[in-house]
């Protein structure tokens, strides 16, 4: 776990401060300033980067990993893929073309490397507005108005997924919401029964890292590693999904590593668009850390695809809060 304070000091961000007389690296370095304001599981930022020349390679790092949540380290790559996504929209914000290469699952160092080569044609998938949100992004958890999308965000957000083993699935139907809402609370009561999964919470919500301030950290902290509040959890997050105007569930080919990170990069990539549109998100995971009910919701949605990441959108006129985050150089790997 970092040393360093976690700090609220990473969202002010200045484009003006890009080192354009500076080198490569420092450029490089500057990128991912953005890059750690990704979303993640329990905000574990669990991201490492490693700069040499014009190549960051992109990796896991385990010691942050939620090992009794997701001990499949789904959401541990998801996390990764929207850090490797939000580095990219910065790339091409500064005049480079990111090209984005792959290592498969079996490399333990790394899931990816960017090479960041002078921008020629950028023929890009990434439409230039998603920058401006990288700052503005946030996960909400209240519960939505209830009105639909405006016209023409389900097409605006299906054509971001531009990977072709990621799928997007847009689900307003409510009998489907019902049964996904069913799913949820039996996820939270599995859960919230197990004390490793209690304990784990506990500590991240402890750390501040979930945002509370330090007094209701501690006792958030304290309620979920001593008290079994499953049936409160349920009641609470089955309402959430009835009020989302629709839930969105990225389904991908395959279930590795490399699946999971690009399925990431599109969520990254639909959060930003529907944070410039004014709509809210909120990643509702629980039901994927259960094997038995992921595979329920797959057959819910009719699709081959392997559901990999479940969220809300929708209206809501909270105001938007940032999570803290450590300082990028906690995330740097500079042997
Ligand atoms: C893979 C993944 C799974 C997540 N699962 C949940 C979840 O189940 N419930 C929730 O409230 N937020 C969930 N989140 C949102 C994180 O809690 C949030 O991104 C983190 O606290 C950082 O806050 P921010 O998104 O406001 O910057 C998830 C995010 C990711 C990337």
């Amino acid at each position: 776990m970092p040393t360093a304070d976690l700090t609220q000091s990473v969202w002010d961000l200045d484009t003006d401060e890009f080192p354009s007389t500076g080198d490569i690296e420092e450029q490089a370095t500057f990128l991912l300033r953005y890059a750690i304001l990704a979303p993640s599981s329990h905000n574990s930022q669990p991201w490492e980067f490693r700069v040499t020349g014009n190549e960051i390679d992109v990796g896991a790092d385990e010691s942050r990993w939620l090992e009794a949540a997701d001990p499949e380290k789904r959401e541990l790559y998801i996390s990764v893929g929207c850090a490797l996504e939000n580095l990219c929209i910065a790339a091409e914000h500064f005049g480079f073309d990111p090209q984005i290469a792959y290592h498969g699952p079996n490399n333990a160092d790394y899931v990816a490397t960017v090479t960041l080569l002078d921008d020629a044609e950028v023929s890009t998938s990434r439409p230039s507005e998603l920058f401006g949100a990288l700052t503005t992004r946030y996960t909400s958890h209240e519960p939505f108005e209830n009105r639909l999308l405006g016209d023409g965000i389900y097409e605006k957000l299906k054509a971001l997924v531009v990977e072709d083993d990621v799928s997007l699935h847009l689900v307003d139907n409510s009998d489907i919401k019902t049964a996904i809402s069913e799913l949820q609370v039996e996820a939270d009561r599995l859960l919230m029964e197990d004390p490793a999964y209690r304990k784990e919470l506990g500590h991240w919500i402890g750390l501040g890292a979930l945002g509370s301030s330090w007094l209701m950290a501690r006792i958030g902290q304290a309620v979920v590693t001593h008290l079994d509040i499953g049936d409160r959890e349920a009641k609470k997050n089955s309402t959430l999904i009835e009020s989302a105007p629709v839930l969105g569930v990225l389904t991908a080919a395959s279930d590795d590593s490399t699946a999971q990170v690009r399925t990431g990069q599109a969520f990254e990539r639909v959060a930003l668009l529907a944070t410039t549109d004014g709509v809210a998100v909120h990643p509702m995971s629980q039901t994927l850390e259960r094997p038995e009910l992921r595979a329920r919701l797959g057959e819910l949605l009719d699709t081959a695809g392997v559901p990999q990441h479940l969220f809300r959108l929708g209206y809501t006129d909270e105001a938007a809060e940032h999570t803290p985050r450590w300082p990028l150089e906690t995330f740097l790997d500079d042997e």
